[in-house]
This record gives C-alpha cells, sequence and structure tokens, in this order.
C-alpha cells in the first residue's frame, strides 16, 4: 500500500514522463503544433493525459481522468480522451499511449492502408501487419471503437485520414514503437514508389514475432549455436 507521500512522487514522475514525451514527439519531427496526445496509467481507475490544444513547449498542469470521464486539474484533458481511456480500460497489457500525426504514417493513412508484412520489423507492433482504423470523426467514440479494435492483438495501427497510435508498456517504449511505425511507414511508402514489395508469410511473421520476445534479453539463449565463452577474452 503506498502513503499519500509515495502517491505524490509517483503522480509528479508520471506527470513529467507526460511532458518529456510529449516535447520528444516535437523534437523527432513525430508531430508538429498542438497534434497528437500522450496517456499514461496511473492505477486501476485513473490516468493523466496531455491537455488539449496547448503547445508541447507550454505544457504545465498535465490533467488527471478516470475510466468514466471525469477530469480533474487546471486544463481541460485531451480531446482524444475517449480512445486512450478505452484502450487503457480493453488492454491491462497496455499502460502508456502515444498519438502523432507524423508525415508517412498520415501518408499512408490517407490512402486507407495500413502496413503488410513488407518488412519483418513490422512485427514490433506485435503481428503480421500494422492495421489501419477506419476514418471517424476526431474525439468520437466511433474513432475509439475502430482504434480499440484495430489494436485488437497489436501495439500500433493507423488510423484512416489522421495519423497513428502506438502504446508499450511505459511512455518510453510507446514512444519508441511510435518512431518504429513511422519509420516504416516511410519506408513502406518508399518501397511503393519502386515497384511491388514482396510480403512475408504470416509463418515467417509468427517465427519474428517469437524471436522479438527474446531480442536484446541478455539471458536470452535461443540461439543454440551462439555460447557465451566468459567476462574476457582468451
Ligand atoms: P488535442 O489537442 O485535443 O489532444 O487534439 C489533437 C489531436 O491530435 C486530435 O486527434
Amino acid at each position: 500500500m503506498m502513503d499519500s507521500n509515495s502517491h505524490r512522487q509517483t503522480d509528479a514522475r508520471l506527470k513529467a514522463e507526460v511532458i518529456v514525451t510529449c516535447c520528444a514527439l516535437g523534437q523527432h519531427g513525430l508531430t508538429h503544433g498542438t497534434s497528437g496526445n500522450v496517456s499514461v496509467r496511473r492505477d486501476a481507475e485513473t490516468f493523466f493525459i496531455s491537455p488539449t490544444a496547448v503547445p508541447y513547449e507550454q505544457l504545465d498542469d498535465i490533467p488527471l481522468m478516470d475510466f468514466q470521464g471525469r477530469w480533474y486539474g487546471a486544463r481541460r484533458p485531451s480531446s482524444e480522451w475517449r480512445f486512450h481511456r478505452d484502450i487503457l480500460k480493453a488492454r491491462p497489457d497496455i499502460n502508456a499511449i502515444v498519438h502523432t500525426h507524423s508525415k508517412y504514417a498520415v501518408a499512408l493513412a490517407c490512402t486507407g492502408s495500413g502496413i503488410p508484412a513488407f518488412h519483418y520489423m513490422v512485427a514490433v507492433a506485435g503481428g503480421a501487419d500494422i492495421r489501419c482504423a477506419p476514418y471517424a470523426t476526431f474525439g468520437t467514440q466511433a474513432l475509439s471503437d475502430n482504434a480499440v479494435a484495430a489494436l485488437v492483438d497489436r501495439k500500433a495501427c493507423l488510423l484512416a485520414n489522421h495519423g497513428l497510435i502506438a502504446t508499450g508498456h511505459d511512455l518510453a517504449s510507446a514512444l519508441r514503437l511510435a518512431g518504429e511505425v513511422e519509420n516504416l511507414a516511410a519506408q513502406y511508402s518508399a518501397a511503393l514508389s519502386v515497384g511491388e514489395p514482396e510480403i512475408l508469410s504470416t509463418d515467417e511473421m509468427i517465427k519474428v514475432v517469437g524471436l522479438f520476445r527474446s531480442y536484446g534479453k541478455q539471458d536470452s539463449d535461443h540461439d543454440p549455436d551462439l555460447r557465451f565463452g566468459g567476462p574476457s577474452g582468451p
């Protein structure tokens, strides 16, 4: 059980993480102006979300929301609070959400196309493709429903004529995934401009999704030909 002092410290840390993530979106060229928004789960009942229509460099207070649509603080929450709430509610595996209007994700999403398995890295979003949710007006329940459906068994999706959503166990991983999806959207657009990309099979993508579970882990032993020889060489 956390005491009120620990609660305050956690809240201050999460609010600071929201601000840092919002600023990083601009710095990494993943969005511009006040487009895009960010949220992070606080506990079973509440989450922090970026405020609506505040330029990222001017962010000060970060609103808190509960899952019933009540908000607390000095600034109104993002107009996209519905999809942030509904994704956090539907997906206990997700603690953080980043939404951007990044250039290539938007370009592809304006054709209604998701990202098929043109490259094995598509598996970073959890499956054999990155879906594009059908268009609905920003801020609506219809958009939220479409986004939740496009995210089934996935960590990211595009939103038709709008942008992308990337999720993670924390804001840093959601931000990284937003960058990956934007990069994949740029690469897929480039591939389309020079020919018809070969699409990898579902079996191959299932294999890659499995490999990504151990990718980068120091204690991973999935490679039978690789053996640790000790901390220093012979
Ligand atoms: P907010 O400023 O309300 O977060 O809206 C920006 C946006 O990107 C809507 O999709």
